[in-house]
């Protein structure tokens, strides 16, 4: 097979929602189909046991086993799909952030009795950023959920994204019947299926068709009519187009766990979800079909092991074929280096690949060379884009209880954020280190992973800060000016950036006010971001 083939038969998404909405069902139920696993209850979930939220033991037993399902390869309907997995806790979510920088689509699970929740924003957000299609699965409507209409009216008015259903529910919760496929005109009934893998359909092409009155009752059957009626009207056919660049997403219902109604969205998954495209890099678009082999990494698994220093970086291929055992230019260094044991991971066992093709995701072994963001090439000199960090909402400063460790500490932190854990500015005079966070877990995580492998003793001090901007103006003399009268509280980032961290809210507001031409950037990589072209 070419390289254009290899393209066009892979899809890389990844599964995102609010915790407990059913991402871990749904992407058990996809490797079912996918023949990826043979028995419900394989996959191990990766999000924080309920009630453990404070044991960061916890995490790092996750850490092991989310280390197996960062990629999970699987093929159905003749396609080969990535499905790239993402923590399930909230405090971790800047990971999920990055992991959807390395994906070309998503499918978002909604609970039917929650509606839209706040991570479920925030991810969405994100997708915005880059336009990535999203589809939408309503799950549990089993449960006592809302009415449908207003769960797409939710979706349409928080997510900021335009819906079009593709398959409707006939009754929720206690009167839920099974859902009518408004594509494919096929009328499923509920069963608790669990296990088995389809559910059966009755193909209705008409919806007057008296059929429809047997299977589901009178009630039932004439509002099915209506609402389908509704529908058309309201929604509409799927704008193909519109999907494509983001800014309308299809719907189906079901129920995850009872294998309901999950069929009908991996078989409409593989038939418009988009193959690997281009990508951003500061030298202008890289397309899939390239010859040329490019790719950047998204993730850094390290220390996994304490007795040895191993790393796993990941890194998705955007362009070309990557092949084992060939020299390739890790630009940040100018430096040619060759993987001899590249993996793959395919239900949870790593295999060491050949080959990798665009939109693939491969671990190299990592002896500290990699850091998030960093661009592969055969030999060219650019760097992808659109790897950005978010403002963390936590900020403390790192404090060193053990003066005689501090090469250790120095070590071990600067390890630990360029794997990502966290984001770390600092301060002059004095090298003061400030370590932002998403949520509190994350100082515990690096507090217990400095002890245990650097053997650095450290604690947090809590600071006044509500947000970290990064500052662009195009007048440069009132940017200095502004970082001279603001020294207290201006910190560089990893890159020697000049950030403003705003105590307040408030304060935001004023400094936006003051300082006119200067621009207040919640996320690093602002050039490229942000971009809506609707
Ligand atoms: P997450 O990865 O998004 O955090 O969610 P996960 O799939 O773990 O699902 C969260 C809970 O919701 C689980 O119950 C799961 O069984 C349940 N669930 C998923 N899909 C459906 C559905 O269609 N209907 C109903 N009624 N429940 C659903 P749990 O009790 O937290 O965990 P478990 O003991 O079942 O594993």
């Amino acid at each position: 097979m070419g390289l254009k083939e290899e393209i066009t038969r892979r899809h890389t998404f990844a599964i995102i929602s609010h915790p407990d909405a059913g991402k871990t069902t749904l992407t058990e139920k996809f490797l079912l189909y996918g023949g990826a696993i043979q028995t419900a209850g394989a996959v191990k979930s990766n999000k924080i046991r309920k009630g453990a939220t404070s044991d960061f033991m916890e995490i790092e037993r996750q850490r092991g086993i989310s280390v197996s399902t960062s990629v999970m390869t699987f093929e159905y309907d003749g396609k080969l799909i990535n499905l790239l997995d993402t923590p399930g806790h909230k405090d971790f979510a800047e990971d999920t952030y990055r992991t959807l920088t390395a994906v070309d689509s998503v499918v978002l699970v909604i609970d039917c009795v929650k509606g839209v929740e706040e991570q479920t924003r925030r991810l969405m957000e994100v997708c915005r950023m880059r336009n990535t299609p999203v589809m939408v699965f309503i799950n549990k409507l089993d449960l006592e959920g809302q009415d449908p209409f207003d769960l797409l009216d939710e979706v349409e008015k928080e997510l900021n994204i335009k819906v079009t259903p593709l398959s409707w529910p006939i009754g929720i919760g206690a009167t839920f019947q099974g859902v009518y496929d408004l594509y494919d005109k096929d009328l499923r009934l509920f069963e608790e299926l669990k296990t088995k893998v389809e559910a059966a359909a009755v193909h209705i092409d008409d919806l007057s068709d008296p059929r429809l009155d047997e299977q589901l009752g009178g009630d039932a059957a004439a509002l099915l009519r209506h609402d389908v009626e509704l529908i058309d009207g309201v929604y509409g056919k799927l704008d193909m187009g519109r999907y494509l660049s983001g800014h309308t997403a299809p719907v189906f219902f079901g129920s995850a766990f009872n294998n309901f109604g999950v069929k009908e969205v991996l078989d409409t998954f593989v038939r418009i979800a988009p193959p690997p495209g281009p990508r951003p890099t500061d030298h202008g678009e890289v397309l899939p079909d390239e010859p040329k082999f490019s790719g950047f990494v998204f993730k850094i698994h390290a220390n996994l092991d304490p007795n040895h220093r191993d790393r796993i970086a990941f890194l998705r291929v955007c362009s070309g074929r990557f092949a084992r055992n060939t020299y390739y230019h890790h630009v940040r260094l100018d430096k040619d280096v060759r993987f001899s044991t590249p993996t793959t991971f395919m239900a949870a066992a790593k295999t060491i690949v050949d080959e990798a093709w665009p939109g693939d995701v491969i671990g190299l072994f990592d002896t500290g060379q990699f850091k998030i963001g960093d661009t592969m090439t055969e030999g060219a000199n650019f760097n992808f884009r659109g790897i950005p960090e978010f403002s963390p909402e936590l900020f403390r400063e790192l404090v060193n209880n053990d003066p005689m460790r501090s090469k250790q500490l120095e070590k071990g932190i600067r390890q630990l954020t360029d794997e990502g854990v966290a984001q770390l500015f600092t301060q002059q005079p004095g090298n003061k280190k400030i370590v932002g966070c998403v949520g509190d877990l994350q100082f515990d995580v690096i507090r217990y992973r400095l002890e245990h492998e650097y053997g650095a003793a450290c604690s947090f001090q809590t600071m006044q800060a509500h947000k970290a901007c990064w500052l662009t103006s195009t007048n440069d003399a009132v940017l200095q000016q502004f970082i001279r009268t603001k020294a207290l509280q201006i910190v560089q980032d990893k890159d020697g950036n000049p950030v403003f961290i705003a105590p307040s809210g408030y304060m935001l507001e004023l400094e936006r006010r003051n300082n006119p031409e200067i621009t207040f950037h919640t996320t690093s990589e602002f050039k490229t971001l942000a971009v809506d072209k609707a």
